[in-house]
């Protein structure tokens, strides 16, 4: 038995630098036609010439592969000039609360002076990519963060918003309220919980921001990937960290999902006997939320097992050492 998928779209990912891009870019581009490239770099992609040198490297790291880096700016504020300039090279501005996550240290710490930037994005139709959560408590920050994406989708009514790797049924129900805002749910976010991060011997390789929540959560999250909601994008979030910084005191947040999301997912469409709807979650809906015209890429797959490795370069996988059922044709 194989499956086809057309052009598959990673709508969030973390390519790194130097020698961890050169492992990390093939293996996206292994499996998918695009990605959306985030900024948060050391220190991050926030001006257009970083931006276009960033991009060269991604090129170069994926090699002869057919592979559309959709590049993002680290938000801070800019100026008109600067956003008119890099408006047709990126696909969107990434926005993290300072200090939320890796590397986002330089983020915004007052929401409140990022509106002038935000209003001139909404006029220039660039696309606000958020990490949303709040500096609560560590369960409650994606739920707190919700009235701040209310106050946005209010204020700049025609500003496209992408409430990035959402974890809860309340982001999920926010989407309902608003027409620009839209979300990514990586794949993890739909195969895991708490439970399974810290229920029993902690597993670092699952350790993440935002942090995976309940069970009806997962539920929520999957029932809508599955249907492939109209406002719900695949995004995996892949974020690999060195084995060392993983396995550790101290661990890096970050699941490295890439070589195998697009096997996983397969495998987790047809156990529900959704297959029919994952082209529109990896790929159309995308399409038509940022009205992208990815290049032409065919990815086979065939049930046949597939034992997941138990690390790429110095990177472990999710699932390592698992079997999958389905694999890459040819692999
Ligand atoms: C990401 C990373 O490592 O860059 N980590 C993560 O846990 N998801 C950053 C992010 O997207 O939050
Ligand atoms: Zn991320």
């Amino acid at each position: 038995m194989t499956f086809e998928l057309q052009s598959p779209l990673d709508m969030h990912i973390h390519l790194r630098e130097g020698a961890m891009l050169k492992t990390v870019a093939p293996l996206s581009a292994g499996t998918f036609a695009g990605g959306v490239v985030m900024p948060n770099l050391v220190p991050p992609v926030d001006s257009l010439a970083r931006l276009q040198a960033y991009r060269e490297e991604v090129l170069a790291g994926v090699g002869d592969a057919v592979f559309e880096p959709y590049m993002t700016l680290f938000f801070r504020n800019y100026t008109r000039e600067e956003l008119e300039a890099a408006r047709d090279h990126v696909i969107g501005i990434k926005l993290y609360p300072a200090g939320v996550t890796t590397n986002s240290e330089a983020g915004v710490a007052v929401l409140e002076e990022a509106e002038p930037t935000m209003a001139i994005m909404e006029e220039l139709s660039i696309p606000l990519l958020v990490h949303g959560e709040s500096g609560g408590f560590v369960m409650d920050r994606e739920h707190e963060f919700l009235s701040v994406y209310e106050h946005i989708a209010t204020r700049f009514p025609q500003l496209t918003i992408i409430m990035e790797h959402i974890t809860t049924a309340s982001a999920l129900a926010l989407l309902d309220r608003f027409e620009k805002l839209h979300a990514t749910v990586t794949l993890h976010h739909l195969l895991v919980t708490l439970d399974d991060v810290a229920g029993g011997l902690l597993d670092p390789h699952l350790f993440c921001k935002p942090i995976p929540k309940r069970p009806e959560d997962r539920s929520a999250l999957l029932a809508a990937a599955l249907a492939a909601h109209p406002r719900l994008m695949f995004g995996s979030d892949s974020a690999p960290h060195p084995v060392d910084q993983k396995e550790c005191c101290g661990c890096a947040a970050g699941v490295f999902t890439a070589p195998i999301a697009v096997q996983v997912l397969v495998e987790l469409f047809e156990a529900h006997d959704r297959l029919d709807r994952l082209q529109d979650f990896i790929s159309g809906n995308a399409q038509r939320i940022y009205g992208l015209h990815p290049p032409e890429k065919t990815v086979l797959l065939e049930k046949a097992d597939f034992t997941v490795p138990a690390r790429y370069g110095d990177v472990v996988p999710i699932k390592a050492g698992q079997t999958l059922s389905w694999s890459l044709s040819g692999s």
